[in-house]
């Protein structure tokens, strides 16, 4: 481990023509961003609607004659000369900011533009089948009025199935059902050679079920996904609870947020998520689905925090640092797509002053930019700067390293906040990318059970050098 005690030295250098290009590229999305994703998101929201108007036979019709089109396109391919199968989808339209300078290079590009509708939501199965452009807010918009849900809704709107699944997705319920890919049923895929193959974690392509996920495509095209369904109610009762002290104390209280009451594994709340706020000052909340009865009860605050104009979820959930600890009713589907309109906090540093009072109530609904237009109006100069100043990361981190990982964070880069996200390791068949730790069922360690381990996803993102532009 690093020495964390000598604070490392952080170079000084003089503002040059892109860093003020990132400062003012607010000017930009307030007058061309904002108003083109609004439009955007209504169009692809009639869309949706036009979709889920027709029925589910025509549907399911419409996805049989489109997996034929991907499986013609491929057997057009010449290997020789046409180079790599890759999606045509542009790099830009992805909310993900990895670097897919591949896409620069020649290859053969497939259509998938039209997999983009709910086949499926079979109540009886528990079941949904989707496409693998559906995202969040469309399976929500769809699944929530029938009292049902996927077990893991990553939180922001535009987070695509097949993103979710050939990449990989978390949201505060991971440590009761996994990650995203957890939570999937089957996967129907075309292979290179245009074979139409369905995966299941017990059928002959089970090893490709097992595959996919974290693959980045790199296995097949996915064209349908069945998720696992769960029955949810109307309100999620949130507590928020405030902690202040080392970092240490910060990664115990969220452990302790994690761990069922009284050790009864029952009593596990269904949402955790933690917010560290300074490295002495965290929030964690802990969620319980709640019904609409109790939630009108007398005394109960209900918080619709999916109006434009409340306060950004992250700074509200800040206030309990001031208050003290404090419980509120949220309608279920508000709750899970809390952090879509300021993109957690990265809205704070593509629109400055997008969580003030004025700005909320005048434009708030126009949030959030949609940041496949963000990332297509930036320019290559944003773009290089982003990918050597800004950073988003992932650490997926065992539950009881995470005071240390908090810890070497605040000394190698020293930005806040960050997010905390607990989720439940499987002891899969087969390895995957993070597989439990050897003969963890003989070291039980905080949080771990013997069939699974439990992990948290440390969240960074912001520009570890933000003291350069005085941010
Ligand atoms: C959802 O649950 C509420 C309250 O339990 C009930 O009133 C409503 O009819 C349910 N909706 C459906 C579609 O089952």
């Amino acid at each position: 481990m690093a020495d964390l005690q000598t604070p490392l030295v952080r170079p000084k250098r003089k503002k040059v023509l892109v860093d003020y290009l990132v400062q003012f590229r607010w000017i930009l999305v307030i007058f061309v961003v904002l108003p083109a994703s609004a439009l955007i998101y209504f169009n692809i929201y009639l869309g949706d609607m036009w979709s889920a108007m027709k029925s589910e036979k025509k549907r399911q019709k419409e996805h049989e004659e489109n997996v034929q089109k991907v499986v013609k396109r491929l057997k057009q391919r010449n290997p020789k000369k046409d180079g790599l199968v890759c999606t045509a989808r542009k790099p830009w339209i992805a909310v993900g900011m990895r670097n897919v300078d591949y896409k620069r290079a020649r290859h053969f590009e497939v259509d998938l533009s039209a997999f983009r509708n709910i086949l499926e939501i079979d109540p009886e199965r528990m079941v949904a089948k989707v496409e693998p452009l559906v995202n969040m807010g469309q399976i929500s918009r769809a699944t929530c009025p029938m009292n049902l849900s996927l077990a893991v809704v990553a939180e922001l709107d535009d987070l695509t199935v097949g993103g979710l699944i050939n990449g990989y997705g978390i949201e505060g319920s991971s440590h009761i059902y996994g990650l995203f890919s957890d939570t999937v049923v089957a996967l129907e895929i075309v292979l290179a050679d245009g074979r139409v193959v369905r995966a299941t974690k017990d059928n002959e392509y089970s090893d490709l079920f097992y595959g996919v996920p974290w693959s980045q495509g790199t296995l097949g095209f996915l064209v349908s996904a069945e998720i696992k369904l769960i029955p949810i109610k109307e309100y999620m009762r949130l507590t928020y609870t405030p902690v202040k002290g080392p970092l240490k104390e910060v990664a115990q209280a969220y452990a302790d947020a994690v761990a069922p009451r009284d050790g009864d594994p029952a009593k596990v709340p269904d949402f955790v998520e933690g917010m560290v706020y300074s490295a002495t000052e965290g929030v964690m909340m802990t969620g319980v689905y709640a019904s609409k009865e109790e939630a009108k009860k007398k005394g109960n605050k209900i918080n619709s925090v999916g109006w434009w104009f409340k306060p950004w979820f992250y700074q509200h959930a800040q206030t309990a640092l001031k208050k003290g600890e404090f419980v509120e009713y949220i309608p279920t589907r508000e709750y899970y797509h809390r952090h879509t309109r300021c993109l957690y906090w990265e809205g704070k540093l593509i629109l400055p002053f997008g969580d003030q009072f004025w700005f909320r109530f005048l434009f708030g609904w126009l949030m959030p930019p949609k940041v496949s237009l963000l990332k297509a109006t930036q320019g290559d100069a944003i773009r290089n700067y982003y990918h050597d100043n800004h950073v988003i990361q992932d650490m997926l981190v065992p539950l009881y390293k995470v005071g240390d990982a908090l810890e070497f964070v605040h000394h190698e880069m020293e930005v806040y906040p960050l997010w905390l996200c607990p989720h439940r390791l499987f002891k899969l068949p087969v390895k995957t990318m993070i597989y439990p730790e050897p003969g963890f069922e003989h070291h039980q360690r905080q949080g771990d059970t013997s069939y699974a381990q439990m992990f948290t996803e440390l969240w960074i993102n912001w520009f570890p050098f933000a003291w350069l532009l005085n941010y």
